[in-house]
């Protein structure tokens, strides 16, 4: 049931904290701050590539991932979506691993893709919360999320589980590979640790998140912005905010604004920046400065440091507690959630049943 929330999705956003908590009690060490997945079905130190597939939600948690992966572990990454990867025939090197992202296990186009990279010699290791799926069966290795069962058609909390399974994976190769000492491992292993605490603190933002909301709604078109390991974020929020508002959203990577979509803004195309205080964060404020500058109307998820930056800049800012650049992108996918699902609401849509959707997709 609904437990007493209004939609199962209301009830799958609360359930964030417990999913990313369960997910990470599974594969981390709590008292050493460290990682402790299964031993890989392969030496991580000799993996030449991690091709990430995946379709919607789950790839964005792919692209976060592919970050992760080349910067904390320095393995080369390539990533596709499933539709695109199936019929590529890309080269595969040996000795590389396929990473399956999958809520479901049974997405027809990402099935298809474990069986041709198994075809071409690559180990399967796949990131599920439905471990006795398909994919689950035909991987070398299943990596679960303990999201519990997801029922709405916007996926949530699994999103934040697959998250924060592939950055316990990225450590986990980091190490190995001996990018990383044993310093930083505890470090990053501890921000996760701390992100259910973190994660529950934003529902006291909510009325920020509805403010925003209010704006969002009135929209035709919505423009979503972020940057660096952010920017998945921002395809997140576009493609949630698709799926149940039915408002239009395009997500780009803030540099490439000026390269086109500029010419889009006014008055009346509001813009939702995904602007943690972070390394990136000055270069994204003066992206949001030339978009106020054309009449834009900024809206921004940000932190305490960010939101004084953006004063003068934002018409409206939602202030989120402030965590580790490393966890940022999955603390953001929150409130940028619960936006779309407020956005809704003010539609009156059907929002655990968005038209013309199904929860998984197993035909092409
Ligand atoms: O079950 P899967 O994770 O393989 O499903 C992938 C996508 O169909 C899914 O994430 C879809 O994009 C969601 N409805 C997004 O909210």
């Amino acid at each position: 049931g609904k437990d007493g929330y209004r939609h199962y999705m209301e009830k799958e956003l609360h359930e964030h904290p417990v999913a990313i908590g369960q997910t990470l009690q599974r594969i981390t060490d709590p008292a050493s701050k460290t990682i402790a997945l299964p031993k890989m079905p392969f030496d991580p130190a000799q993996v030449p590539r991690v091709t990430i597939t995946a379709c919607g939600s789950a790839f964005y948690a792919g692209m976060v991932g592919r970050y992760w992966l080349e910067s904390l572990a320095r393995v080369p990454v390539e990533i596709d979506v499933a539709s695109e990867m199936r019929y590529r025939d890309a080269p595969q090197p040996d000795k590389g691993v396929a990473l399956l992202i999958s809520q479901s296990g049974e997405t027809a186009d990402t099935l298809g893709v474990l069986r041709s990279l198994k075809k071409a010699g690559q180990s399967i290791v796949s990131v599920l919360n439905v471990e006795h799926s398909t994919m689950g069966r035909e991987s070398d290795l299943v990596l679960g999320m303990v999201a519990g069962p997801e029922i709405s058609v916007a996926s949530t909390k699994a999103f934040t589980a697959q998250l924060s399974v592939l950055a316990a994976l990225s450590i986990d190769f980091a190490r190995a590979r001996g990018t990383i000492d044993k310093t930083r491992e505890e470090t990053l292993t501890a921000s996760l640790l701390d992100l259910p605490s973190r994660a529950a603190e934003v529902f006291t933002r909510v009325e920020a998140i509805q403010e925003m909301a209010r704006i969002v709604a009135e929209a035709r078109d919505v423009l979503y912005l972020g940057r660096g390991i952010c920017t998945p974020i921002a395809f997140e929020g576009a493609l949630k905010l698709k799926e149940i508002s039915y408002i239009h959203a395009e997500a780009y990577a803030a540099g490439e604004l000026k390269h086109g979509p500029i010419s889009l803004i006014d008055r009346t195309v509001p813009v939702v920046a995904i602007a943690p205080s972070t390394i990136l964060f000055d270069k994204t404020l003066s992206n949001l400065q030339e978009a106020k500058a054309r009449g834009g109307r900024i809206l921004a998820f940000t932190d305490a440091a960010g939101a004084k930056r953006l004063e003068g800049v934002a018409e409206h800012v939602v202030i989120l507690p402030d965590v580790d650049a490393f966890v940022a992108p999955i603390l953001y996918a929150i409130p940028v959630q619960i936006l779309a699902y407020e956005v809704a609401l003010l539609k009156g849509t059907d929002v655990d049943q968005p038209r013309n959707l199904a929860k998984s997709v197993t035909v092409e």
